[in-house]
């Protein structure tokens, strides 16, 4: 039988904190993350500014980290400038929402954060339950520390739907990283349901692809799951194939960036290409995130993949590999289309096609 939300609460004692709010003294302190495995680093943020440079040089990184981030920047708004009066401070959470969105582009938890805190700012100013700056930024402080549980929460929750879909014995393939590092709760999202079947006992493990450019297969799923006691493999991400044509994958279970009503999934780059194999191989595909990275509203040709840096691929870890200014074309994400995902997995149930119909019906309630 699979234990309750509150059992893998007492049970989960993560071994990593890359991200921690100190309320005392009003400082977001996050593990660079840039640095890893080889050292690790832990800076304060103690500016909306600063918290967006931290997401733009992925400092701190993954869609469910950089909300909660951007959720504490926004409090940090309020503490960096000190506004004298609530006008003043509306227009401040303003002004650090715009700097916090644009620090990148295709997750859609960033500015999902930054809007729930500036309109939970602006609905308590209007109804006057707030009377001066120190009262809205104690409410603000709390609305954060709230983002944070409920990522925790949905994590399991997602994590518990995850374990139906796996069996001891199995090997999961996935991509980048989804774990706790990504989310900043030291749980994941992805990696929730091979975490909770490693605390059952279960025998399973993991094929980690490098990732590149950013390895964050390499440098951080590995680095993880090793400090979580998982047995993983790496393989490069041109492996993925024969890997699966080979038998060694039973499931694949990526994280995701932004999730359209109609099952788009917007994840890091080479999900698409492990999607696509998984049909072919007849290897279940599923998508695990919170509510928080499901966008409703937008078609797949609105999203803006971001591209990165030329010398992310010219180089390795700073290493030149390639001769010096060749043309480069370096988008970090990708999209799998719905006809290729197995299942949705969210903190609300799994969602399974058509998804036209079923995403905003779990997602939103609609019937
Ligand atoms: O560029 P990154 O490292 O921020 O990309 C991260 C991913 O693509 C993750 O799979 C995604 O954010 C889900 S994290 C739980």
């Amino acid at each position: 039988m699979s234990p309750t939300v509150e059992e893998v609460k007492a049970l989960f004692r993560p071994k990593l904190k890359p991200l921690e709010w100190d309320s005392k003294n009003k400082v977001l302190i996050l593990l660079d993350q840039s640095r890893l495995p080889f050292e690790k680093v832990f800076e304060p943020n103690r500016s909306p500014e600063e918290v967006a440079e931290s997401i733009r040089l992925m400092k701190v990184r993954g869609a469910p980290a950089i909300g909660i981030s951007a959720g504490y920047g926004m409090v940090l708004a309020l503490t960096s400038s000190k506004p004298e009066s609530l006008d003043s401070a509306i227009r401040t959470l303003s002004r650090a929402k715009e700097v916090l969105d644009k620090a990148r582009p295709t997750a859609v938890n960033l500015s999902w954060a930054t809007s729930r805190m500036l309109n939970r700012a602006k609905e308590l100013v209007e109804s006057g339950r707030v009377r001066k700056v120190g009262e809205l930024m104690e409410e603000l402080e709390a609305e954060a520390n709230r983002i944070y549980d409920e990522e925790l929460e949905s994590e399991i929750r997602m994590g518990l739907y995850g374990l139906e879909k796996i069996e001891s014995g199995d090997s999961v393939l996935t991509q980048c990283n989804a774990g706790g590092l990504a989310t900043g709760t030291g749980l994941g999202t992805a990696l929730a349901p091979v975490k909770l079947a490693k605390l059952l006992g279960y025998d399973v493990q993991v094929y980690a692809p490098e990732t590149r450019p950013w390895l964050q297969g390499a440098r951080l799923t590995v680095y993880e799951l090793m400090e979580e006691g998982v047995p993983v493999t790496l393989i490069t991400d041109t492996a993925v194939g024969l890997v699966m044509y080979q038998g060694r994958v039973d499931s694949v279970m990526v994280g995701a960036d932004r999730i359209l009503a109609d099952g788009h999934v917007f994840n890091k780059i080479g999900t698409f290409k492990e999607a696509v194999i998984a049909k072919e191989l007849r290897i279940p595909f599923y998508a695990l995130a919170p509510s928080s990275t499901f966008d409703l509203r937008s078609r797949v040709e609105d999203i803006i993949i971001e591209e990165r840096s030329p010398d992310e691929v010219r180089t390795v870890r700073g290493v030149p590999i390639v001769p010096q200014n060749v043309r480069v074309y370096n988008p970090v994400f990708d999209v799998t289309p719905p006809k290729y995902v197995t299942a949705i997995i969210t903190e609300k149930g799994v969602i399974y096609p058509p998804y036209e119909r079923n995403v905003r019906r779990v997602i939103a309630g609609e019937r």
